[in-house]
């Protein structure tokens, strides 16, 4: 869908921002770059809507050259948050969103239902904030204005500058959320700058990792935390990798631990003879509905006696999380209830627990699924060392 051929910018100053860049961004999916202030990341967007022009090479679009498309007409076609938002202080949230559709001649009621719809969309009430002006928002509402005016002409191609750049962690977070759901629905092709590499794990199908002017891996986020291709991106994804491919890494059926399982309403009697022919310390208790309830231990039932149901001596369980969640929320469930595993659910049904033991596991094959690199075992290591 967008395309790069060995393209170069050389600024009139002599400055060498970019340096025979070539990779692909295929339809639908999110790319993003991230590298250090100044490598290029803001150049290599800007040469896509022609917005600045490369020194030598080409960039595709839908399969065609760029250089022979009129700007006005390929910039329609490519919704553009700029770094730093960039609103027009005098014109309303309504109007500003509306802006592209207006330049390229939607009627007026028609642009402004339609930026209504985005607003909208971007979880702000256009009737709460449609008729203020960019100084009466927050930083984080501000920069959701700039995604909804962005996608207001509802282009194929989304460039993304730093879009969640200036606010706190807890709201860039949220924006992230917001905008991975409405990626999931609306399904553009993205290239989104960012220099911080926690959002570009998080929101990219794949990350470039900018040196200067160049790319130094072009790689899925397991891959680049896993395997990373050189030192400095070794150095640039940080010591704590390990840690962050956490939260790229999801929980499958197959990582699941099988313990003994009793009903609630079953007899105490027949729920301890299961656990010790399996030798189990411990099962896993679910309701009538098959739905997680909590656990019980062999010394809980032991002293429960011969009489009653598991109910009595069950004990609750909250530490859950649904399948095909990443680890990290599994890990982060385990500490917050001090717990040895979790549940994982399926909807409400059961499948499995994860341990830590199993999380390891988990961890180990979707580093060996990602490997190409050399020297990945030390790297691996290093970095769970590390963390
Ligand atoms: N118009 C210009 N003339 C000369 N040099 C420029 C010009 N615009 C950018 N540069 C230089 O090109 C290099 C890349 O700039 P660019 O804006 O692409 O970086 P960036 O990766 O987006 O950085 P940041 O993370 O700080 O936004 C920098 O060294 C910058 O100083
Ligand atoms: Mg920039």
């Amino acid at each position: 869908m967008i395309r790069f051929e060995q393209v170069s910018k050389v600024y009139p100053d002599g400055t060498r921002a970019v340096d025979g860049l070539s990779f692909e961004v295929a339809e639908g999916e999110l790319v993003t770059l991230v590298g250090p202030s100044g490598c290029g990341k803001t150049t290599t967007m800007m040469m896509v809507n022609r917005l600045i022009e490369p020194s030598s090479g080409r960039i595709l679009v839908n399969g065609e050259d760029i250089s022979g498309v009129d700007p006005v007409k390929l910039r329609r076609r490519i919704g553009y948050v700029i770094q730093q938002v960039g609103l027009f202080p005098h014109r309303t949230i309504l109007d500003n969103t509306a802006t592209v559709p207006s330049l390229v001649g939607w009627k007026r009621a028609r642009a402004r239902e339609r930026a209504a719809e985005l607003l909208d969309l971007v979880g702000l009430d256009p009737k709460t904030y449609g008729s203020r002006y960019p100084a009466q928002l927050s930083g984080g509402q501000r920069q959701r204005v700039g995604v909804a005016r962005a996608l207001a002409a509802d282009p194929p191609v989304l460039l993304m500058d730093e879009p969640f750049g200036a606010v706190d962690p807890v709201v860039r977070e949220r924006l992230q959320d917001e905008f991975l759901s409405l990626q999931a629905r609306v399904r553009k092709t993205v290239l989104m700058v960012t220099h911080d590499i926690e959002e570009a794990v998080r929101m990219g199908d794949r990350i470039a990792v900018y040196g200067t002017g160049r790319i130094e891996q072009f790689d899925s986020p397991g891959a680049v935390l896993g395997s990373p291709a050189t030192s400095y991106v070794a150095q640039f994804v940080g010591a704590d990798r390990g840690l962050k491919r956490l939260s790229v890494t999801t929980i499958e059926p197959d990582d699941l631990e099988q313990p003994p399982v009793a009903r609630l309403d079953e007899p105490v009697r027949s729920a301890a003879a299961r656990l010790s022919s399996a030798g189990a310390r411990w099962a896993v208790v679910l309701n009538g509905e098959g739905d997680l309830h909590g656990w019980v231990s062999a010394d809980a039932l032991r002293i429960a006696g011969e009489h009653g149901t598991v109910g009595e001596p069950a004990r609750r369980m909250d530490a859950w999380v649904p399948v095909g969640a990443p680890l990290k929320q599994a890990f982060s469930e385990m500490l917050q209830h001090d717990a040895g595993w979790v549940a994982v659910l399926d909807g409400s049904r059961f499948l499995g627990v994860l341990t830590p033991a199993k999380l390891h596991e988990a961890l180990r094959r979707s580093v060996d699924a990602d490997a190409q690199g050399v020297g990945r075992d030390e790297v691996w290591f290093d970095s769970v060392a590390d963390a």
